[in-house]
Formats: structure tokens, C-alpha cells, sequence
């Protein structure tokens, strides 16, 4: 039998577009970390159990240890890296500083990713619903009160994007 080859994607990558040529079975967050090197994205379980290597993939939040890089052939992802508007930060990761809603940082870029995604579903309206819809992304330092802090202020300031 045939050895698989490797395709060439492309993936537009926090508004730069990049052709990657890639195996079948490299996931989204292999391809983000080891052929962009945007290691902001982080691997914690590689399982789908964790959440820290949580993305948006055209505006909706994804697991990307679970996404084949070649299923997103053609899509726009936005990693921790383009969240900000240059200096500027995004009002999650200001209000995640504010809050301390981090202690080791691993998990906060799948957070931050996660909660922007969860804003733009506008499924949550209430504390409780926020973190029902956060459960997916674990942090292991319990610094998840400033982080549904840090969500809620975002939420109800009303500066999220
Ligand atoms: Fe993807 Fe844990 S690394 S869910
Ligand atoms: Fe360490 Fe969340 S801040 S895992």
C-alpha cells in the first residue's frame, strides 16, 4: 500500500495567510505549534479533555489537538497570538490580569480563546451559565473564580468583541 502523502493547506493564521504541507493525520494544534511556530497554543491532554489548546476557527471555538489541520484547509484561525489589536490588548486578556485569573498561565490562552468564542455564541447571560459553557477548559492552578470573574466583567461591560 501507498504511504499517505503530505498535502499542502492553507490556513489564514491571525490574518496572515500560510500554505503548509502537512501529513493527514498532523492535528491543528501540531501545525499551528510546529509548522508556524505559534506555540502560544498549548498542549495539555493532546486528548480533547483539557481545553488548553483551545482556538477559534472562523470565529467559533475549537479543539485543535482534535482538528486535522487538513479538514481546515481554507479557514481563518485565530490563535492567543491575534488577539490583540497590536499594542492593544483584547478586554479578555486586560480583565484576565485584572482579575489574576491566571497563576502558571498554561491554560489562559485556551481560556481567553474559549471565552471569546463563548461571548459570540451569546448562549450565557448568567454566572452559573458562563461556567457551564467554560467547563471544557480546566485549570489545574484553580484560578478558575478570577477567571469567571475576568469573563463576567468583559460580559457585562459590554467591551468584548
Ligand atoms: Fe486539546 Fe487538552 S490539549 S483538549
Ligand atoms: Fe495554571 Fe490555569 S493558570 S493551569
Amino acid at each position: 500500500m501507498a504511504a499517505p502523502q503530505a498535502r499542502v493547506i492553507s490556513l489564514h493564521v491571525n490574518k496572515e495567510k500560510h500554505s503548509l504541507q502537512v501529513l493527514p493525520w498532523v492535528s491543528l494544534l501540531d501545525a499551528l505549534r510546529e509548522h508556524l511556530q505559534l506555540t502560544g497554543t498549548k498542549k495539555g491532554c493532546d486528548h480533547g479533555q483539557c481545553g488548553a489548546c483551545t482556538v477559534l476557527c472562523d470565529g467559533k471555538r475549537i479543539i485543535s489537538c482534535l482538528t486535522l489541520a487538513v479538514m481546515k484547509d481554507g479557514s481563518s484561525i485565530t490563535t492567543i497570538e491575534g488577539v490583540a489589536e497590536g499594542e492593544k490588548l483584547h478586554p479578555l486578556q486586560q480583565a484576565f490580569i485584572d482579575h489574576d485569573a491566571f497563576q502558571c498561565g498554561y491554560c489562559t490562552p485556551g481560556q481567553i480563546c474559549s471565552a471569546i468564542g463563548m461571548i459570540g455564541e451569546g448562549k450565557a447571560r448568567t454566572r452559573a451559565e458562563v461556567k457551564e459553557l467554560m467547563s471544557g477548559n480546566l485549570c489545574r492552578c484553580g484560578a478558575n473564580i478570577g477567571i469567571i470573574d475576568a469573563i463576567m466583567e468583559v460580559m457585562e461591560g459590554g467591551t468584548h468583541e
